[in-house]
């Protein structure tokens, strides 16, 4: 996948269409996250934020619930574009990382806003020494 593809500018557009419909009335920081599955549907979620500001869930993280609501256990996410609406920096948090790395392909590549721009790297390049467990 590389960065000026038409495959991920769809992606990015689904992520900033998806940040439109986020929940962030306190921090005023919309969010969106689209989720490129294995089977090559797309599937996209936005940050929903709570008055008790820690209960928030994470663009990225309600895109992967929503795709295992939808789609099932099975799923693996192939590419993640991650966006937001205030042209800020948004690479994604801890926790999502450590959530999304259990539903990744081995060559799952995220494209995110960085610092200096667009930035598109393997995911495992931003996740290394993921903990796992074997399955029981
Ligand atoms: N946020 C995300 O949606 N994804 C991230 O990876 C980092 C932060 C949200 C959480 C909160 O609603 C807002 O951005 C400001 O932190």
């Amino acid at each position: 996948m590389n960065p000026d593809s038409g495959e991920t500018q769809l992606l990015q557009q689904a992520a900033t269409q998806a940040a439109e419909n986020a929940y962030a009335p306190y921090s005023r920081f919309r969010v969106g996250a689209a989720l490129l599955l294995t089977d090559g549907s797309i599937v996209t979620g936005g940050n929903v934020e709570n008055v008790s500001y820690g209960l928030t869930i994470c663009a990225e993280r309600s895109a992967l619930v929503r795709a295992v609501a939808e789609k099932g256990p099975n799923i693996r996410v192939q590419a993640i574009a991650v966006t937001n609406l205030n042209h800020a920096a948004s690479p994604p948090c801890g926790a999502c990382r450590q959530v999304l790395s259990e539903f990744v392909t081995p060559g799952a590549v995220i494209l995110f806003p960085g610092d200096k721009g667009p930035e598109l790297r393997p995911f495992a390049e931003i996740f290394p020494f993921a903990f796992h467990l074997d399955p029981q």
